[in-house]
């Protein structure tokens, strides 16, 4: 069991959608002090008067976490002026539409991946160390469906998920033979009712999540060092139905029949 009551937590993204559930529902299960890191200043601001007139102990830092210069700097002030994380929350991410891979630009390539990829590596190394030596920690790592998943129109936001899903799995191997007391939880949810993904469709198969129901299962899964949070259900179906179907039939199953790589036509996100 990962003790909530107590930690510092640090979420990034949390000044809105999950992250920023997340971060309610670590408060409400004790945790000592949130820190926020978001780079939208106005919800930094409205998400933390909000979280303060509960008389929870909220530190918002305006941080672009695709910035690894100043994610540095960041870890270091949070150091000084707030302590020691226990919790860290790799939430922050970011999708910039629906085009198919040959129109996208190399600009977007490099954003999507700094911010979805790099940045939760670059974090985590400022405050693992130190998790480590205390013998204590918990990382959360969001990851997405779309980290297990092909699927068109999306082809580097899934490239930028698959390698957060390998990265943090290794890690949590390294952690665990190391003894370190350090744990790890990969979550992998499917859309998500938070507006990023707007437009998209979604069916009985891949239903749209519920944000409250989901958070709530990532803050279970830190309290019960759940190694994965995979949502709904049917996603903790795709690595076996991957490996025993061949690809063309799940094309044809899992893609068509069901319309999962049909589903960001209509994306419009926020
Ligand atoms: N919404 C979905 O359907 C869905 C599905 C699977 C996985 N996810 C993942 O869950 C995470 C949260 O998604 P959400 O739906 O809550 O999104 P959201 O857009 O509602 O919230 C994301 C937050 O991250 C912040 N952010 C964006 N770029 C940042 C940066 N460079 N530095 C710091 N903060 C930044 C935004 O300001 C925002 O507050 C993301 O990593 C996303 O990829 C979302």
């Amino acid at each position: 069991m990962t003790k909530i009551k107590d930690t510092i937590v640090l979420v990034t993204g949390g000044a809105s959608g999950i992250g920023r559930l997340m971060g309610d529902m670590c408060l409400q299960n004790g945790a000592a002090k949130l820190i926020i890191w978001d780079v939208n200043k106005e919800k930094l601001d409205s998400t933390t008067r909000e979280l303060r007139a509960f008389h929870f102990i909220v530190h918002p830092y305006l941080v672009d976490v695709g910035n690894t210069q100043l994610v540095i700097e960041m870890a270091a002030k949070v150091k000084q002026e707030v302590g020691m994380v226990d919790i860290l929350i790799n939430n922050a991410g970011i999708i910039t539409g629906n085009k198919m891979f040959s129109e996208i630009s190399h600009h977007d390539v490099d954003k999507i991946m700094d911010i979805n990829t790099n940045a939760l590596m670059h974090v985590t190394l400022e405050f693992l160390p130190e998790m480590i030596k205390k013998g204590f920690g918990h990382i959360v790592n969001i990851s997405s469906a779309a980290g297990m998943l092909a699927n068109p129109q999306m082809s580097v936001y899934c490239a930028s998920k698959w390698a957060v899903a390998g990265w943090s799995e290794s890690m949590r191997i390294e952690l665990e033979n190391g003894k370190t007391g350090v744990h790890v939880t990969t979550v992998n949810p499917s859309y998500i009712d938070t507006g990023m993904f707007t437009g998209v469709s979604t069916n009985w198969l891949i239903p749209l999540l519920k944000p409250e129901a989901l958070a709530a299962k990532v803050v279970r899964a830190v309290k019960y060092n759940r190694l994965f949070v995979r949502a709904p259900f049917m996603v903790q179906l795709i690595p076996f139905t991957r490996g025993i179907i061949p690809v063309r039939l799940f094309d044809l199953i899992v893609g068509k029949w069901f319309g999962v790589y049909r589903s960001m036509h209509g994306f419009k996100g926020r």
